[in-house]
């Protein structure tokens, strides 16, 4: 999964992460994707409410 997100799958919409994240940041995204089955409803939007703000500032870097 870290190949995947890190290098995209070609000739398909995924993209690669590479130029817009470090390493340790995708294997972040990794440890994200691992949680999601045993992630509720409610443990999503308790997420969203935490890390919204910041979510969207990297949004905002990464289109600089
Ligand atoms: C956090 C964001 C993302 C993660 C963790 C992620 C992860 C993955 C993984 C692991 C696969 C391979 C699935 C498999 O073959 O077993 C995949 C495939 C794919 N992703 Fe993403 N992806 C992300 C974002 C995106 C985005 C933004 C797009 C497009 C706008 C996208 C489009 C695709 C497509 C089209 C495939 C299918 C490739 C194929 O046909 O084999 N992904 N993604």
């Amino acid at each position: 999964m870290f190949w995947i997100i890190k290098n995209g799958v070609k000739m398909t919409g995924m993209p690669a992460f590479q130029p817009t994240h470090q390493d340790e940041q995708i294997w972040d995204i990794v440890g994200f994707v691992r949680r999601l089955p045993q992630t509720s409803a409610e443990d999503f939007k308790a997420m969203e409410k935490q890390f919204g703000e910041s979510s969207e500032r990297e949004q905002r870097l990464h289109h600089e």
